[in-house]
């Protein structure tokens, strides 16, 4: 008891003593060195696209560590430089003279320019850059692949900058000399891997291979419009700490026979048209990791849905223009982490399960265009988080519930070409959502409900 009574006002004492050690423990102050090359990187800057106003953000009279978007290390050299989303143009030159960095971030700017004439071989402590969505374009540099520390490189989606600033031209990265294989035979640290919309067609088949060869640490791989041919490779299973796997929009074709094995270490998969056809090995969709399935848009792709257990991980199944059929299992019910399910363009028949729309966090449910799919609304509790509901193009029946009025959330609403019959609920004038059938309801903020052609509705 006593020694408790004085433990009590120690463990005080020292936690202040801490507190105050850590308030007053000296900030990193920068160093010269580093000071100027980021005064003459902001007088190269420009905050727009058309190099009319400066990039003005680093007062001078300050201590340079402290400025936004820049961290130094305790010797005061700057490691770290973060300057995404400033609608930054003009030249960056001056980066490369901080030799200490760590890490780079020049995401979201507008800098529309090839990467060429940089040298980012003087920067070898680089452990992750960062130049997607800004308006690069051109072919990759060598010296990236003289990064040898790089833990995550992303060169992604410069088309949204350009799309961005309504450009109507889009110019790419590309990766042909030197190609994938010479980028990253030197990467092996790399976790995290985003080259989509790089133009990397010229690489053929043997993508797959390097790729899963070389960058054995790799958690995230993602290629998406990249010009990639198929088939995709077994080898892809060496890589066993894989997590996010996003492919879309290359014509893969083909998977491998032990595709299985590869995703069943994959939280993420993503093969958005892939001219992917014949059986789709749906027991992917019951691997215990797997929350985000993407294989919509593989018109050939066949597969009918299995028995879900409860403990499945699902949060987002979009199977939207596959040629998917059979009925839809009850078990789907089992689904309690859902919150986006896409089987739209299908053909699925027989009764849908209609306690799908209250699981607890659905919030996007879209059937549509599944002609054969027959179902009944449910009454929706007040609490339901339904934000999206598509049933257009079914063979849904039955009466709308006055209790589509407790859809709070309900932003867009499509029920045309169903066979409802009975009237509109009145509670739909509840939602804040605009009705453009012209049925005399509408009201609210310009999102959209198509109840048109809901030929039975009177
Ligand atoms: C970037 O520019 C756009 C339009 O030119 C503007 O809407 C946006 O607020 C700007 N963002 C920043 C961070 O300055
Ligand atoms: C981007 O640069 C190209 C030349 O490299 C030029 O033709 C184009 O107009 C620029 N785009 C914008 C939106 O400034
Ligand atoms: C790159 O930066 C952007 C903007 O900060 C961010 O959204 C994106 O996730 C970053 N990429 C990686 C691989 O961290
Ligand atoms: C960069 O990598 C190339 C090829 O691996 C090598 O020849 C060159 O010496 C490296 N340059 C530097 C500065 O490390
Ligand atoms: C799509 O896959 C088929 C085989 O199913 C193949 O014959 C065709 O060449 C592929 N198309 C493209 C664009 O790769
Ligand atoms: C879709 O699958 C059915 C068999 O279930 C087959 O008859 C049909 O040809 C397939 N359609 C396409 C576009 O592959
Ligand atoms: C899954 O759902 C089915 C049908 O709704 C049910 O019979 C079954 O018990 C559920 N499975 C588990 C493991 O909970
Ligand atoms: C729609 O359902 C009705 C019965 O409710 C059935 O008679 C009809 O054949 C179904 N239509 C289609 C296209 O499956
Ligand atoms: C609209 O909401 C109010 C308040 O929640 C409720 O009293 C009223 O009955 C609702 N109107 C309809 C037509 O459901």
């Amino acid at each position: 008891m006593k020694t408790l009574c004085c433990l009590i006002p120690l463990l005080f004492l020292l936690s202040c003593f801490l507190s105050l050690s850590q308030t007053h423990l000296p900030k990193p102050y920068c160093l010269d060195d580093q000071r100027s090359p980021l005064l003459q990187l902001q007088t190269h800057l420009y905050s727009d696209f058309t190099f009319s106003s400066k990039f003005e953000v680093w007062d001078p009279n300050i201590d340079c560590c402290s400025w936004e978007g820049v961290s130094c290390d305790s010797l005061g050299h700057v490691i770290g430089l973060d300057l995404s989303y400033k609608n930054l143009s003009g030249s960056f030159h001056s980066i490369f003279d901080l030799h200490h960095l760590h890490r780079l971030n020049l995401a979201g700017n507008n800098f529309n320019t090839t990467l060429l004439s940089y040298g980012f071989d003087k920067i070898p402590h680089l452990t992750h850059l960062n130049l997607s969505n800004s308006c690069f374009h051109g072919q990759i540099p060598m010296e990236i692949s003289n990064l040898t520390r790089l833990v995550s490189l992303d060169l992604s989606h410069q088309d949204d900058c350009y799309s961005r600033n309504d450009a109507f031209d889009y110019y790419y990265l590309k990766l042909e000399k030197p190609n994938l294989k010479t980028l990253i035979k030197n990467l092996k640290f790399l976790t995290e891997l985003y080259l989509d919309e790089v133009d990397i067609s010229s690489e053929s088949s043997k993508w797959c291979e390097t790729t899963s060869l070389v960058l054995s640490n790799l958690q995230v791989l993602s290629l998406s419009w990249c010009g990639l041919e198929g088939p995709l490779c077994p080898s892809l299973s060496r890589l066993s700490f894989l997590s996010k796997l996003v492919l879309d929009y290359n014509p893969i074709s083909y998977l491998p026979p032990n595709f299985l094995e590869i995703s069943s270490r994959l939280v993420s998969l993503s093969l958005m048209d892939c001219n992917l056809s014949s059986h789709f090995p749906t027991e992917i969709l019951l691997l215990p990791k797997i929350q985000s399935i993407d294989i919509s848009y593989n018109g050939r792709l066949e597969g009918q849905l299995p028995e879900f257990p409860s403990n499945n991980a699902l949060r987002s199944l979009s199977l939207s223009a596959t040629n998917f059929s059979g009925s839809i299992p009850s078990s789907i019910e089992n689904l309690t982490h859902l919150v986006n399910l896409d089987l739209s363009e299908n053909h699925f028949s027989g009764h849908f399960p209609r306690k799908v729309f209250l699981l607890p966090k659905i919030q996007s449910t879209d059937i549509s265009d599944n002609e054969r799919l027959e179902g009944q609304l449910t009454e929706f509790p007040s609490n339901n988080a339904l934000r999206s509901l598509s049933l257009s193009y079914t063979n849904f029946s039955g009466k709308l519930p006055e209790s589509i009025g407790n859809l709070k959330f309900l932003t867009d609403l499509t029920l045309s070409r169903c066979n409802f019959v009975g009237s509109i609920p009145s509670s739909i004038a509840n939602l804040s959502i605009v009705l453009n059938c012209g049925c005399g309801l509408c009201r609210g903020c310009g999102r959209s409900v198509a109840v048109a052609d809901a030929a039975d509705v009177t």
